[in-house]
């Protein structure tokens, strides 16, 4: 009996100093096809390297992770001993959801790219625990749906885009704790409306840049970003607008830059007042652009307004007739 519990104990301690040694190995362990640096900043680039999954045995003090360009198709629980990360760049993989609370332990993540993968819905609790997180890019998946608690965590965000997507729309408080919000695109999506009541009407302390071009928007109702105080630039090119009203962009006291550019607006309308206001947003348009000295009118002739917003919007009638800009005095246009 002795002998044996005598052999057991060996056993039992040999083994434990195989896995020691094993876990030793594996947590200094940088995969082959992966490029490590070592303290104090631990950073990882594992770019266009055919992998799968997210690799779990690198140092657990990672600070900064690269895999873009690889075949990921999710993050279910690959993260969690992370939990020093600051910047995840997952842009070109195959993430096609993103499950629930796969971030959860990344309190200290500032930035997050996962554009270029085939993302189809924000989840609930996608980024729960992201509370410290800066940058969020979203760009090039396939986003319909974003759930309204989504967001709820990301109140340092300052920058969320959102670009290339398929959202129509936006539930009721879906942007509401983006308290530090500064940069908001939207540009290439299918929104049929600005979305500001219970969302964009939240931005107010800090918006600066709101992009929402080339999306369906054929119409800027009275007030549509009226808390957004800070907002310096403002994108709504290459939509189908064909009408503004009055008040459209009422109380947008700051802005720089408003591109609207590629769209179905006409100075020639009917109603000769809302030719005089179409007149005048074009007005104050080109002053945004470097002042009214910018106006040749010619008749016959038409000019783009702003030109950011891409060229394959070309065959929409994104110019104005100049032809009104002669039928009407620019000084009464300024009284009106
Ligand atoms: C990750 O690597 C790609 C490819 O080199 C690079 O374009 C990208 O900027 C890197 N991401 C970050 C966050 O540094
Ligand atoms: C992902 O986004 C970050 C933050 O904007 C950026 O630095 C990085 O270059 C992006 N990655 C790629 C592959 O473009
Ligand atoms: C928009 O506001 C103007 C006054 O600024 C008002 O005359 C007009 O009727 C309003 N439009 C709508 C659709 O309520
Ligand atoms: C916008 O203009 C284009 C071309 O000028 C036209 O085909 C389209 O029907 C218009 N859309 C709307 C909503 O007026
Ligand atoms: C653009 O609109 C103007 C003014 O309504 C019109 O005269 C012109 O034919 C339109 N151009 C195109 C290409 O639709």
């Amino acid at each position: 009996m002795v002998p044996l519990k005598a052999n057991s104990r060996v056993i039992i301690y040999s083994s434990t100093l195989v896995l020691l040694v094993f876990l030793q190995q594996v947590y200094t362990f940088c995969p082959s096809i992966c490029t490590c640096e070592g303290d104090p900043n631990v950073r990882t680039w594992c770019i266009g390297a055919g992998l799968d999954v997210v690799p779990i045995q690198l140092n657990p003090d990672v600070r900064y992770i690269n895999l873009t360009a690889n075949r990921i198709t999710n993050v279910h629980f690959t993260l969690t001993f992370y939990y020093k990360l600051e910047v995840l760049d997952l842009a070109g993989n195959r993430i096609e959801a993103l499950g629930s609370r796969n971030f959860d332990t990344q309190q200290a993540l500032r930035t997050l790219n996962l554009s270029d993968n085939a993302i189809v819905s924000i989840p609930k609790d996608a980024f729960r625990g992201l509370q410290r997180l800066q940058t969020l890019k979203l760009c090039g998946n396939r986003i319909d749906t974003i759930h309204p608690a989504a967001f709820h965590d990301l109140r340092n965000l300052i920058e969320l885009d959102l670009e290339g997507n398929a959202l129509t729309s936006l539930e009721p408080s879906t942007l509401r704790h983006l308290y530090s919000l500064e940069v908001l695109s939207f540009q290439n999506n299918q929104l049929l409306e600005v979305p500001y009541e219970r969302n964009l009407e939240h931005l107010g302390q800090r918006l600066q840049l709101l992009d929402l071009s080339v999306n369906l928007l054929e119409y800027i109702a009275n007030d549509s970003f009226v808390a957004l105080r800070e907002l310096r630039t403002l994108r709504l090119g290459g939509n189908i607008l064909t009408e503004l009203d009055y008040g459209a962009f009422h109380g947008l006291s700051g802005l720089k830059a408003l591109d609207i550019v590629d769209n179905n607006l006409t100075c020639c309308h009917p109603d000769p007042i809302r030719a005089l206001w179409m007149l005048m947003m074009m007005m104050m348009m080109l002053s945004a652009k470097g002042g009214p000295g910018n106006l040749h009118p010619e008749p016959g002739q038409h000019y783009p307004v702003c030109a950011s917003v891409p060229a394959a919007q070309e065959n929409r009638n994104n110019t104005f007739a100049a032809k009104v800009i002669a039928s009407h005095r620019l000084a009464g246009a300024s009284k009106g």
